[in-house]
């Protein structure tokens, strides 16, 4: 009898398991992954991850962790591009399959970055919500601050799903509810489109500079004093809303030197 050696498969470096995915439009899916029990990182951080490419060298893209620092999970928030070298393939992922994952989170949307304050603001559009569906599950979040202000943007209703999901879930999640002594209703969402007909219409831009998003929350308006804010969306939109800011008096910070306001370009794969 003859016994065949196989070629042992040559392990995945840093590899993940795909634990779950969810497609929420024709080009937005997320998904959940196995955590390394090493991985420690801040929420709102990001990571690099990404599949082999038939060379065999690793294509790796940066992701917003969109789970927080406490779950036993890492989950990602992607968009589905055809011709897009990663997630044109990773759109394909499926329960049990492995990605590969850079065990380094680095970013600046984090507390650390930003000084005391009493208001939050976190200003995103498309899969930018990413490392606020982080921070909105953190703890932290609800201890630091007496209000949190989530505006999502973006073309269409179908795109605001997950973070309509996300938000209804924090609210009626027990344990968050608990672990933040009823902090959760601070939460304040504030979703809009700007292509397809919803409640509210326009880009947030636009509702600032207008005054509509502070008469739509009953607020005066931004000071330096109270108010902290976090952006992450097109390379725009955080060039617009920066400018904004800063004529509030606002100062962008940094982990080396934390301020008023933080920046992070959301990740195409
Ligand atoms: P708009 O439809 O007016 O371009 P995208 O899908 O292109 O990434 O855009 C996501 C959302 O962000 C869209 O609703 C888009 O509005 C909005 N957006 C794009 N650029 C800016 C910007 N510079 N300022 C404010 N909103 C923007």
């Amino acid at each position: 009898m003859t016994t065949a050696t196989a070629a042992k498969p040559k392990a995945l470096p840093d590899a993940q398991t795909v634990l779950s995915v969810k497609h929420w439009t024709d080009q937005l899916f997320s998904f959940r992954v196995s955590r390394p029990a090493s991985l420690r990182f801040r929420s709102g951080e990001f990571v690099m991850i990404g599949l082999l490419k038939e060379d065999g060298k690793p294509l790796l893209r940066a992701y917003s962790i969109a789970s927080p620092a406490w779950d036993d999970e890492l989950e990602f928030y992607s968009i589905k591009v055809e011709d897009g070298p990663l997630t044109s393939r990773l759109q394909h992922i499926e329960p049990g399959d492995q990605i590969i994952l850079r065990p380094k989170p680095v970013g600046t949307l984090v507390h650390d970055a930003l000084l005391p304050g009493k208001r939050l603001w976190f200003f995103s559009t498309g899969t930018g919500i990413a490392p606020f569906a982080s921070l909105i599950r953190e703890p932290q979040t609800y201890e630091d601050y007496d209000q949190v202000i989530l505006t999502h943007t973006c073309r269409d209703v179908a795109d605001l799903e997950y973070g309509r999901q996300l938000v209804e879930e924090v609210k009626s999640d027990e344990m968050l509810r608990e672990l933040t002594e009823g902090g959760v209703d601070k939460l304040v969402y504030y979703p809009t489109t700007t292509r397809e007909q919803s409640p509210k219409m326009g880009r947030i831009t636009d509702l600032l500079k207008s005054g509509d998003l502070f008469d739509d929350l009953g607020i005066e308006g931004m000071s330096p004093d109270t108010d902290r804010a976090m952006v992450c969306g097109s390379l725009g939109l955080n060039n617009d809303i920066k400018e904004i800011l800063e004529g509030y008096g606002l100062r962008e910070g940094a982990n080396s030197e934390p301020a008023e306001y933080v920046v992070e370009k959301a990740f195409v794969g």
